[in-house]
C-alpha cells in the first residue's frame, strides 16, 4: 500500500479519529458494502471525490461514466482512493423551462457533497454548458484540491460532404426551412448528422467555451479542453488527471491559489480569441464571484474588446472541434497570446506549473484553424459592453457580426456604427412565436427585434431566445438577420450579433419593461450606448402601469431562484452565497 500523506488529511476527521471511536466506526462501516476494506480508508491515503456529470440524462456528459474508470486507475496508481458520487444532471437541450435554472441547484448540491463528505480532493467531471460553471463555482465554494476533466466534444459532423456544427446548423436550417429551401426530413436529417459520437457540441458553443475557460483559468491539464471525446487521447487525460488529482492533495494546491483576478482576466482574452459563447459573461462572473475574486462587467470591454478572433471555428468561423484540437487547441490560442503579451502567463494551475510554463512548444499545427495574432480572423472580436436607458449593462459578441450585417446597419456614410430602428416588442418566446409571421405587424430591414421576459427572474431561469429570427417574408427576400435586443441570453452555437444578458431585466423593473412596439431605438457602437428615444416624462408615466407579466413559478424551485437570484451583469448567482469561500478551511460538525 502506498504511503500515507505526510499531512493529516480532512478524510481522517471522518475515518481514524481518536476523540470519536463511535462515528469513526459509524463512517466506516457501510462503505464496506462494496468491499472496500477499513484499512484502505484508515490508510492515510488521499480520498479522491469524481463528482461524476455523466447519465443518460446528460447525453454530452456521458461518456464520463467510462472514463471514471481512467481517473481511478489514475487515482490508485498516485495513491488515492476514489470515491464517485452523481451531481446534479444539466442537459442543456432538453431541460425545461431551461438548464440555466439548474445551474445554481447543481452548484448548491455539490457544494454541501463536497463539504460534508470526506474528501480530501475533487475530480470535476465536464462538459455540456452549465456543468462546468456549477462545478468551477462549488470547488471554489469550498476550495479543496480540484481538477477539471471535460469530456470534450463530439467528432466533426458531416452533412452530404458540408461541416455541420452542433446548433449552429439548427439555427442556419431554421433560416433554410423558413425560405422554402429545406424540407422538414432534411432539417432534422442534417441536425442528427451534427452529432456523430459521444461528447458534447463540437462547434465553439457554451460546453466548448466553459471548458477552454477552465483550462484557460488553469483548473485542467493542458490541453484537456479541446481533445475529441472519442479519442485515446481523452482517456490518457483522463488518467493523467487522476493521477494529478492526489498530487494536489499532498501539495495543497487549491482552487483559492488559482482562481484569482490574473486567472479571470485571462480567461475573458482567450474567450476572445476563440469567438466563445456570451454565456461566458455569466458563467465567469459567478465563478469569480465564488471564488472572492475581484471581477468588474465592464472587464469583458476592458480587457476583452480589443482581442481578436483567432480560432477559425464555427459560429464565428468555419471548422469544428477535431480540427480545432488537431491544431493544437486551446493552449495553441493561449500561446499566440502569451507571445503577443496579452495573457499573464505567471498564473499557477493545477499542472502545479505556470501558465507560460504549459505553454512552452504549443504553437499551433494548422494556421488555417488557429491563426497568428498578427493575421487574425477578425480584429477587436471581443464582447462589446452596452448601456443606456434600457439597461444598465449588455453585451454584443462582436466577432458573429457578417459582413452584410455590418453593411446594411453599421455602415451608414458618416454614421459608422450607429443605427436607428423600430422597435417591435415581445413578452418571451410564446409571443414572439405567435406573431413574428403576422403580416399586420410590419416588421421591415429597419426594424429592431426585442424580447423580455427572457432574464433570470422571468424565464425563470434566463433563456437562450434573444437570437430571434425575422418575418419569414424577409428572410425570402434574403434579410437573415435584423438587430435583436433581449434580457434573455443566446445559444453559444448562434451566430447573431444581439445584444443580450440585459440587466436589469424587464421583470426587475430594468428599462425594456416600459419599452412599447413602434418606440424608437438608437444603436450606438461608437458610444456603447443603447436607448429609446422617448421621453423621461413618457417613461416614468409608462412605469405607472406596472411591470409586463411573466408566468407564475411552476415549483419548489423556481420560487427559491426567484427569490434568491441575481441579475445576468452580476452571474446569476444566488444573492448571498458569495459570502460562502473557502468553507473547507473548517470541518462540518459531526
Ligand atoms: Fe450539451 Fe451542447 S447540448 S453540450
Ligand atoms: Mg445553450
Amino acid at each position: 500500500m502506498t504511503d500515507p500523506s505526510p499531512r493529516r488529511l480532512r478524510s481522517q476527521d471522518w475515518f481514524d479519529n481518536p476523540d470519536h471511536a463511535d462515528m469513526t466506526a459509524l463512517y466506516l462501516e457501510r462503505f464496506m458494502n462494496y468491499g472496500t476494506t477499513p484499512e484502505e480508508l484508515r490508510s492515510g491515503r488521499p480520498i479522491i471525490g469524481i463528482a461524476q456529470s455523466g447519465s443518460d440524462l446528460n447525453p454530452c456528459n456521458r461518456h464520463h461514466l467510462d472514463l471514471a474508470k481512467r481517473v481511478r486507475d489514475g487515482i490508485r496508481d498516485a495513491g488515492g482512493i476514489a470515491i464517485e458520487f452523481p451531481s446534479h444532471p444539466l442537459f442543456e437541450n432538453c431541460k425545461r423551462p431551461t438548464a440555466a435554472l439548474d445551474r445554481n441547484l447543481a452548484y448548491l448540491g455539490l457544494v454541501e457533497l463536497l463539504y460534508g463528505y470526506p474528501f480530501d480532493g475533487v475530480v470535476l467531471t465536464t462538459g455540456c454548458d452549465k456543468t462546468t460553471p456549477s462545478a468551477i463555482m462549488a470547488a471554489a465554494t469550498v476550495d479543496l484540491p480540484a481538477i477539471v476533466l471535460s469530456g470534450g466534444p463530439m467528432l466533426d459532423g458531416w452533412h452530404e460532404g458540408r461541416l455541420v456544427g452542433s446548433g449552429t446548423v439548427i439555427w442556419q436550417s431554421r433560416r433554410k426551412f423558413a425560405a422554402g429551401e429545406i424540407t422538414r426530413d432534411e432539417f432534422l436529417q442534417t441536425a442528427l448528422d451534427s452529432a456523430p459520437s459521444i461528447g458534447h457540441c463540437n462547434t465553439m458553443g457554451t460546453a466548448s467555451t466553459m471548458n477552454a475557460i477552465a483550462e484557460a483559468l488553469g483548473m485542467s491539464l493542458t490541453g484537456c479542453a479541446a481533445i475529441p471525446a472519442a479519442y485515446r487521447e481523452r482517456g490518457q487525460i483522463a488518467y493523467r488527471t487522476g493521477l494529478r488529482a492526489v498530487e494536489l492533495v499532498h501539495e495543497d494546491l487549491r482552487p483559492s491559489q488559482i482562481l484569482t483576478r490574473a486567472a479571470f482576466l485571462n480567461a475573458i482574452r482567450v474567450n476572445s480569441a476563440i469567438g466563445g459563447s456570451t454565456n461566458a459573461q455569466p458563467h465567469l462572473m459567478a465563478m469569480a464571484r465564488h471564488a472572492g475574486a475581484e471581477l468588474h462587467p465592464e472587464d469583458w470591454q476592458t480587457h476583452g474588446y480589443d482581442v481578436p478572433l483567432l480560432a477559425n471555428v464555427q459560429p464565428a468561423g468555419a471548422y469544428l472541434g477535431e480540427r480545432f484540437h488537431r491544431a493544437g487547441g486551446v493552449p495553441a490560442v493561449m500561446w499566440e497570446l502569451l507571445q503577443a503579451g496579452a495573457l499573464d502567463g505567471t498564473c499557477p494551475t493545477v499542472t502545479g506549473k505556470t501558465i507560460a510554463d504549459n505553454l512552452a512548444g504549443r504553437e499551433a499545427t494548422d494556421r488555417e484553424v488557429i491563426r497568428p495574432y498578427e493575421k487574425p480572423m477578425m480584429q477587436r472580436a471581443g464582447f462589446m459592453v452596452l448601456r443606456g436607458n434600457l439597461f444598465d449593462f449588455a453585451i454584443m459578441k462582436t466577432s458573429v457580426i457578417s459582413d452584410e450585417f455590418r453593411a446594411r446597419y453599421l455602415s451608414e456614410p458618416g454614421r459608422e456604427g450607429v443605427f436607428e430602428g423600430t422597435a417591435f416588442v415581445f413578452d418571451g418566446s410564446t409571443d414572439y412565436h405567435a406573431r413574428i409571421n403576422d403580416p399586420a405587424l410590419e416588421i421591415d430591414e429597419r426594424s429592431i427585434l426585442v424580447i423580455r421576459g427572457a432574464g433570470p427572474l422571468g424565464w425563470p431561469g434566463s433563456a437562450e431566445v434573444v437570437n430571434m429570427q425575422p418575418p419569414d417574408r424577409l428572410i425570402q427576400r434574403g434579410i437573415t438577420s435584423l438587430p435583436t435586443i433581449g434580457d434573455g441570453r443566446q445559444s453559444g452555437t448562434a451566430d447573431s450579433p444581439s445584444i443580450l444578458n440585459a440587466s436589469p431585466e424587464s421583470a426587475a423593473g430594468g428599462g425594456l419593461a416600459w419599452l412599447r412596439t413602434g418606440d424608437r431605438i438608437r444603436i450606438d457602437l461608437n458610444a456603447g450606448r443603447c436607448d429609446m428615444l422617448v421621453d423621461e416624462d413618457e417613461i416614468a408615466a409608462r412605469t405607472q402601469e406596472g411591470l409586463p407579466p411573466v408566468p407564475a413559478s411552476a415549483t419548489p424551485w423556481q420560487e427559491m431562484y426567484r427569490a434568491t437570484v441575481t441579475q445576468l451583469v452580476d452571474g446569476a448567482t444566488i444573492e448571498g452565497a458569495d459570502k460562502f469561500v473557502r468553507i473547507s478551511s473548517t470541518l462540518p460538525r459531526h
